[in-house]
């Protein structure tokens, strides 16, 4: 089994960059990406591709063309395949058994089915999407049913994070390959190891590596819940969540990565992945286990809640008719992406309250932000997006700073202070900002954690 020709199914923030680097990596393996969102298609092949990530851009451009190409022409495309990776979208399901918390398969399920339809000869099939531990022999049922050929089904799950997509995907600290025929392992493991090194490549059982996916995102977030609880308690006394933040990290056991307190963890992936992980443990029996993890979430909604409150509550108790500028608007910098991002939350909060957001986001678009909140069709009227932070802030009471972009970092806090009402509030949710910069221009901070 050699792989030479590569399909993705899912042209999306896990399809669209991971196959950009592997056929930037591997000029002898054809890889063509397909979805069927037109749209997206028609953007992956022109100059404005639909992903903001750093680096992208260059892979894409590098690569496009040459063995890299964009299509809505899915049949063919498996037809063509030695190998197909599913990267389409998982949801949590809305309706039916599990709804709320259990991830929606349709996609997955009409995916299965055009490849068995389609695909001409022996293929491995790959799931690059989180999926609930046991997915693979849902595949593979599917697959078997549905057609003559033979297939092997391997979970290859993606650990990148958006805002370092590439870095993540070049320099990986690990490629899991979780599957039962270890010649199709060995296939898949010979692309990884064109550019990452063997010691870095991890080879289970399926059901292992669907678990180990959840298991991490699972941990991740609880990092962050830890950190955002212990920052609650910071601000009720008189430590400061960097200082305890320094101590925990410098301790080898504990490490010093995803401990920084904030608004709360946003994204595609952590809430989906971890209501996943509830609804099977309370599938398999496990109250308990499902009640700890599922405490993880209740944690991140209470610090989003608790962080929009104290805003009015700072601003005399009410806000109707006052006027916030709220910068950030994606779930984390570096990502145009604003799939659950608490910034929706904050806004929904203070909009419903009367008061009037301006939101500026480097990379978020006005169309989309307006898009996020259309659900408060009543409010609609009191959400303005700004071009740039001076602009957000004419007139404003107060500033929330709810997404760590970098060049927060530098505004011009005595120059925005020329823009605001005179004593205004600044929160900043993320720690982010020069706060004695703040301070010097005669403003009122609170910073989260302090
Ligand atoms: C995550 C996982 O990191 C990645 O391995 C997996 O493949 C997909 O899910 P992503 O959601 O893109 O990636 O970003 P991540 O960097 O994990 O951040 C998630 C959220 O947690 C963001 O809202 C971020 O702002 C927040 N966060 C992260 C914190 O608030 N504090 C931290 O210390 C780290
Ligand atoms: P992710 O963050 O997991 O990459 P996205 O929602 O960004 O998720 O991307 C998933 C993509 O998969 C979407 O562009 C969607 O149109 C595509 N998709 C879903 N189901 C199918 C399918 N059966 N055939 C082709 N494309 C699909």
């Amino acid at each position: 089994m050699k792989i030479q020709n590569i399909t993705c199914i899912g042209a999306g923030y896990v399809g669209g960059p991971t196959m950009s680097v592997i056929a930037d990596r591997c000029p002898h393996i054809r890889v063509t990406v397909v979805d069927m969102n037109a749209e997206r298609i028609a953007a992956w092949n022109s100059d404005h591709i639909p992903i903001f990530e750093p680096g992208l851009d260059a892979v894409v451009k590098r690569a496009r063309g040459e063995n890299l190409f964009f299509s809505t022409d899915i049949d063919a495309a498996i037809k063509s395949a030695d190998c197909i990776f599913m990267s389409v979208n998982t949801p949590t399901k809305t309706e039916g058994e599990g709804a709320g918390r259990a991830a929606d398969l349709k996609y997955i399920i009409a995916c299965a089915e055009q490849i068995a339809r389609s695909a001409q000869d022996h293929t491995i099939v790959v799931e690059k999407s989180t999926l609930p531990v046991r997915t693979a022999e849902k595949i593979k049922e599917i697959l078997a049913k549905n057609s003559k050929q033979s297939f092997d089904v391997l979970s290859n799950p993606e650990f990148l994070a958006e805002g370092t997509a590439i870095k993540d995907l070049e320099n990986p600290d690990r490629v899991l390959i979780g599957g039962e025929n270890p010649e199709a392992i060995a296939a898949l493991f010979e692309v990884y190891a064109q550019w990452v090194a063997k010691e870095k490549i991890i080879t289970t059982n399926v059901w292992s590596a669907e678990m180990a996916k959840l298991a991490a995102n699972a941990m991740l977030a609880q990092r962050v819940s830890s950190i955002n609880s212990l920052s609650a308690f910071c601000e009720a006394t008189e430590a400061d969540i960097d200082e305890v933040a320094k101590v925990l990290g410098s301790d080898s056991r504990i490490g010093s990565k995803f401990l920084k307190a904030g608004i709360g963890f946003g994204g595609s992936c952590f809430k989906k992945d971890i209501l996943n992980l509830v609804y099977l443990c309370e599938h398999h029996g496990l109250p308990e286990v499902a009640a700890y993890w599922e405490q993880v979430l209740v944690m991140n909604d209470w610090q989003k809640k608790r962080i929009a409150q104290l805003v009015i509550k700072k601003l005399g108790g009410q806000v109707k008719g006052k006027k916030i500028a709220v910068l950030g608007f994606a779930f984390k910098k570096d990502t145009n992406d604003t799939r659950e991002a608490p910034a929706i939350l904050v806004c929904e909060t203070l909009l419903q309250a009367g008061a009037e957001v301006v939101v500026f986001d480097p990379k978020v678009s006005a169309q989309k932000v307006q898009a996020d909140l259309s659900y408060l069709s009543t409010h609609q009227s009191h959400l303005k997006s700004a071009n740039t932070v001076n602009d957000a802030c004419v007139g404003v009471d107060a500033v929330i700073v709810l997404t760590e972009w970098d060049q927060f970092k530098m505004i011009d806090w005595a120059s925005v202070a020329t823009q605001t009402k005179k004593s205004a509030w600044i929160f900043d949710a993320r720690n982010c900002t020069n706060h004695a910069a703040i301070r010097a221009a005669g403003l009122n901070l609170w910073v989260v954690g302090k």
